[in-house]
């Protein structure tokens, strides 16, 4: 039997793991940059450790040869949305990149596991590319709500410390507590819509200030100073109000006067003036 080399087999799904983290991470950004509401509360991922790949081996009776076939779970990624209705989309979002390829899909989320376990996982095609050229592989993707997530992590230390063997009695209070968490989810989806369009005022408030605070800089370089000290002076007081229909239509109107400015300035600048 030869050496079996796991940093060299493990290092293109570190390199996929931080990829993926990174484009989930952009795509939430996105979103957010767009004042669109992002399904994506948050997301994480691992490379599974050579020890638990070495007891998924031995207890599946999968050999060396056979392991990233079979060991679909050595890349994962964890996707954390607020809601149930948000797990839909994202697996959407997923089905439609062109950068990975679903090769199948577990719904216990229509389908609990008998031990209260929900979410909903993708394993995907992805290519990583390396100095030994291209590599498709497969990684995991976990789609779930922060609830759910709140309970697989309390259950997996269970698992962990009672080694898969969970006393009765605390097997059943997990039961229960699945239970509360499929309804503390059916609850947040009630007021789901109230919640999205507060996180976009939110967001489309922190924009608009980005903005607006921008433009008076520009201005500042551009124009007469202390008109512009006068601008400044009166976001402020719009912006005490907290009202966002008024801050969008200064925010507009110091678009049109930026606009102008710099018109004036690349007209100055051509024409030799220098601007006052
Ligand atoms: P594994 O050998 O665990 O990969 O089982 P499998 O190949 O049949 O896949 P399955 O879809 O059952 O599980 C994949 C992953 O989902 C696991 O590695 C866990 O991260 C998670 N998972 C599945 N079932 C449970 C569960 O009952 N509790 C918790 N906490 N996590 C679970
Ligand atoms: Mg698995």
């Amino acid at each position: 039997m030869e050496i079996q080399l796991w940093k060299e087999l493990l290092d293109p799904y570190e390199q996929a793991v931080s990829e993926l983290l990174l484009k989930f991470h952009n795509l939430k950004e996105e979103h957010w940059k767009k004042n669109l509401y992002s399904p994506i509360e948050s997301v994480n991922g691992r490379v599974k450790t050579v020890s638990s790949i070495l007891d998924k081996m031995m207890n599946k009776g999968i050999a060396y040869e056979q392991l990233e076939e079979e060991v679909e779970d050595i890349a994962g990624i964890r996707i954390i949305c607020q809601f149930v209705e948000d797990i839909e989309k994202v697996a959407s979002l997923i089905e439609q990149r062109t950068d990975m390829e679903v090769r199948s899909r577990k719904d216990y989320l229509s389908n609990q596991k008998k031990s209260g376990y929900r979410s909903f996982h993708m394993i995907v095609w992805y290519t990583v590319q390396t100095t030994n050229g291209p590599k498709k592989l497969q990684v995991e993707i976990q789609i779930r709500t922060m609830a759910m997530d709140f309970w697989a992590t309390t259950e997996h230390s269970l698992q962990y410390k009672y080694k898969g063997d969970i006393p009765e009695h605390i097997e059943s209070q997990l039961t229960r507590a699945a239970d509360a968490i499929e309804v503390l989810d059916r609850e947040m989806s009630r007021v789901r819509s109230e919640i999205m369009n507060a996180q976009i005022g939110s967001r489309l408030e922190t924009n608009l200030v980005q903005d607006i605070l921008r433009n008076i800089e520009n201005l500042y370089r551009l124009d007469n100073k202390r008109e512009v000290v006068k601008i400044q002076n009166e976001f402020y007081r719009i912006f005490s109000q907290h009202n966002l229909d008024e801050l969008a239509r200064f925010g507009k109107q110091l678009d049109i006067m930026a606009e102008g400015s710099r018109a004036q300035s690349v007209e100055s600048s051509i024409s030799g003036r220098v601007p006052d």
